[in-house]
C-alpha cells in the first residue's frame, strides 16, 4: 500500500496526436492554470467554456484514440490513450474509451481537472469516503449521487476533496469516449482503487494504453 510515485521530469512536452484544436486548447490551459494557481475553482470555471468547445468540435480526435484496449489494466477493454503531457508532468490530457457494458473501477484522481464527454453516453456514480482513512486497506464509501452524461457534459475535479467515482457506458452498441484534462500525469501516478462492497482500498496505477510508465 506504500507505493510512492517519483516522477522524473520528461525531456520535453510529449504529444501523441497532431491536432491544432488540442494544441490551442493546451496553450489556453497552461495560460489559465498558471495565472490562477491560487484558486483551482477559478481555473476550472475559466477553462470550462474552452473545454466545452473542444468537446463539441467532433473532428480532431483521430480513430486510434477512440478504440477500446483489450489489454487494459482497468479491465473491461477500457482504453486510456495519452494525447499530451507536459514536461514537468503537471498536466495531462487523455481519452478514456469505455466499451458497452464495461465499468471503470471505483477510483480517485489526486489532482484538479475537467472531464467531459466526447462521444456516447455514460452513467457516473460519485462516492464520498466516510471513514477516517487511518486503517490500512480499509475504506468505507457512500454514494453521493448518480449522473447521466451526454456529449458536451463536463464535471470538475477539485482537491482537496477526494473525487471518487466509477463510470459506465450506457450506449448499447458503441463505446463512450471522455476527454480528461488533469493537473497530474494521471496514468502514471499511484492512486487508489476502492471496493465499496468489501470496504477495502488498494494502490492503483492505471497506466496508459499507448505508452509505458517508468
Ligand atoms: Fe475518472
Amino acid at each position: 500500500m506504500n507505493h510512492t510515485t517519483i516522477q522524473e521530469p520528461l525531456a520535453e512536452d510529449q504529444w501523441f496526436i497532431d491536432s491544432s484544436e488540442l494544441r490551442q486548447f493546451v496553450t489556453i490551459v497552461h495560460e489559465i492554470s498558471s495565472r490562477t494557481s491560487y484558486d483551482r475553482a477559478e481555473t476550472l470555471s475559466l477553462l470550462e467554456p474552452y473545454f466545452k468547445q473542444l468537446l463539441t468540435t467532433q473532428n480532431w480526435l483521430s480513430e486510434r484514440f477512440v478504440q477500446p484496449n483489450p489489454d487494459s489494466r482497468m479491465g473491461g477493454g477500457i482504453g486510456q490513450w495519452l494525447l499530451y503531457r507536459s514536461k514537468d508532468r503537471s498536466l495531462s490530457v487523455f481519452s478514456l474509451v469505455i466499451p458497452p457494458n464495461s465499468t471503470t473501477p471505483v477510483y480517485d484522481h489526486l489532482a484538479w481537472g475537467l472531464v467531459g464527454l466526447y462521444k456516447g453516453k455514460q452513467e457516473e456514480t460519485v462516492y464520498r469516503r466516510v471513514d477516517q482513512g487511518d486503517v490500512e486497506g480499509y475504506a468505507q464509501l457512500e454514494i453521493v449521487g448518480v449522473r447521466q452524461l451526454k456529449v458536451g457534459d463536463i464535471y470538475k475535479l477539485l482537491p482537496p476533496d477526494d473525487y471518487i467515482h466509477a463510470v459506465k457506458t450506457t450506449t448499447i452498441f458503441a463505446p463512450s469516449v471522455s476527454i480528461h484534462v488533469l493537473g497530474n500525469d494521471t496514468g502514471c501516478i499511484w492512486r487508489h482503487q476502492f471496493h465499496p462492497e468489501k470496504e477495502s482500498v488498494h494502490s492503483f496505477r492505471s497506466g496508459y494504453s499507448n505508452i509505458f510508465c517508468n
